[in-house]
């Protein structure tokens, strides 16, 4: 593939945002979870849990391990069918809903384990995300015509400022397995973004970092709500999301303890319970 560098910070953020138009005002609800239930046979692992997520917030989702914050996502983006509950975008339902038909309403995640494509390269795994939305018949892209050409064009201009935008545009043509693993959570988020979400769901994106790459993360986080982006962002940290979220829902054992504020979650007697005595990466909750 052939490269081209976007050269300003405003055309890479024009790259990055094309004119996104989201029906939703800020601070509005842009998604909400209403008594969402899931089960594993005889495990509640999510119990009636009920929260909004305002359009242009960073807000945190957060637990001790087990708690239920992947089975939230996964139940969010049409992995887990919930056994009671809803989920709707901008209103609209979202329950029952295949995957790929969540992707194009609007929810994008990352992996707690990274999934890439491993041989493909950086800019290809980014490009994947991007064709998502393309509309190329097969025949269009064996014969080359002159939509799919341009359209391959842009895909390829949009994924080197993605690439740019997470930081990791340097390492554009390497096949994603080579990369430090810093740079595939960063490119995991890139695919996330190339589908053009209303909303971006991280699941634990600074798990194995060390203190300055979760900080050079959390920045990164910030710039992608200011660029007009929705996040929930799951970390198992309670410490780290306090610089960077908005608002905080915890949850212990598959139920809601807690949706406030971070310095009203930070002194909750319910949720330093739920982290006092569990075993923590490397740090505690104080
Ligand atoms: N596919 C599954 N089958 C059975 N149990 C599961 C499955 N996924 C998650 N669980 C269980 O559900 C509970 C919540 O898990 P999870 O959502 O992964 O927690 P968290 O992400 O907060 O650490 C745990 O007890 C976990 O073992
Ligand atoms: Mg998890």
């Amino acid at each position: 593939m052939e490269v081209n560098q976007p050269v300003s910070d405003e055309e890479i953020a024009e790259l990055v945002a094309p004119d996104r138009d989201i029906a939703v005002a800020v601070g509005e609800p842009l998604v909400e979870l209403t008594e969402l239930t899931v089960q594993f046979g005889g495990l509640t692992a999510l119990d009636h849990v009920t929260f909004d997520i305002k359009r242009g917030e960073i807000l945190g989702l957060i637990g001790p391990n087990g708690a239920g914050k992947t089975t939230c996502f996964n139940a969010m983006t049409g992995v887990y069918k919930p056994s009671h509950g809803t989920v709707t975008m901008e209103g609209k339902s979202l329950v029952g809903k295949k995957k790929h038909a969540i992707t194009r309403a609007g929810v994008a995640r990352t992996f707690q384990n990274i999934r890439l494509f491993g041989e493909m390269t950086a800019l290809e795994n980014v490009v994947v995300g991007l064709d998502a939305r393309h509309r190329t018949s097969v025949p269009g892209a064996i014969f080359r015509t002159p939509r799919h050409i341009r359209e391959e064009r842009e895909s390829i201009d949009r994924g080197m400022a993605l690439l740019e935008f997470v930081g990791i545009a340097d390492k554009a043509t390497s096949p994603s397995r080579s990369l430090p693993y810093g740079y595939q959570r960063r490119l995991e988020i890139a695919r996330a973004l190339a589908t053009d979400p209303k909303l971006l769901c991280l699941d634990e994106p600074a798990a194995g970092f060390n203190p300055a790459e979760k900080e050079e993360l959390m920045e990164l986080i910030r710039q992608i709500r200011t660029d007009g982006y929705t996040v929930l962002l799951i970390e198992h940290d309670m410490k780290l999301v306090m610089g960077v979220t908005d608002r905080i829902v915890v949850l212990e054992f598959g139920r809601k303890i807690a949706d406030d504020i971070p310095t009203k979650i930070q002194q909750d007697p319910a949720v330093i319970a739920a982290y006092l005595g569990v075993e923590d990466d490397d740090d505690g909750v104080a």
